[in-house]
């Protein structure tokens, strides 16, 4: 059975994930950028790790493509965000909501998608999404006056983050491997 990973990352942290999937399984990662050349198109499983963008996820189009051209394949989706890892505080129906907006479940049935949190490096950015960050901190702003949960994850985005951790990937690992 061949799997294939390709991976969408701007800052490293989903790069650091499908590095570590990789590892798990013994090949290689393929950034978006050589996805041609990934063997996503003929492999019996396909994996596709990108980053949370505004409620939606980066480079989806292309893998709906990929599962509406071949939907007999095994699909899954690795979303990486800012958000924390689902407790009460951070319910996962957030990131579920994302997941369910971006692969609609009466068009992607049989898709698995699964979350882990990533980090957040203003430095990194791009000069657009910069523009667009400085943006909604300036939103947040004035909803973390009232509220602590944005207030928290504010001053986190803004002083940067790394939450990468390899045990998120375990459930990922434990259904590639059933
Ligand atoms: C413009 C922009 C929009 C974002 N939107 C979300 C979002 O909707 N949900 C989320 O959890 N994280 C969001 N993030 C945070 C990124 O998903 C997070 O920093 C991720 O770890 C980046 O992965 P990368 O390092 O692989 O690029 C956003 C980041 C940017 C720059």
């Amino acid at each position: 059975m061949s799997t294939a990973i390709v991976y969408c990352s701007q800052t490293g942290f989903t790069e650091t994930y499908a590095r570590w999937l990789a590892e798990e399984l013994g090949i290689d990662a393929v950034p978006y950028s050589r996805r041609a050349h990934s063997g996503a198109q003929a492999a019996d499983t396909v994996v596709f790790m990108s980053w949370f963008h505004a409620g939606g996820i980066k480079g989806a189009a292309w893998f709906k493509s990929l599962m509406d051209a071949r939907p007999g394949a095994r699909y899954v989706v690795v979303g990486v965000g800012a958000y924390p890892m689902p407790s009460d505080d951070w319910p996962q129906s957030e990131t579920d909501a994302a997941f369910e907006h971006t692969f609609p479940r009466d068009r992607y049935p049989a898709l698995a998608h699964f979350y882990c949190q990533g980090g957040f490096d203003f430095d990194r950015l791009c000069a657009l999404d910069k523009i667009a960050m400085r943006a909604f901190f300036r939103m947040q702003a004035r909803q973390a006056q009232t509220d602590p949960r944005i207030a928290f994850a504010l001053d986190a985005m803004k002083k940067g983050f790394d939450a990468t951790d390899r045990a998120n990937l375990e459930p990922v690992v434990a259904y590639l491997r059933a």
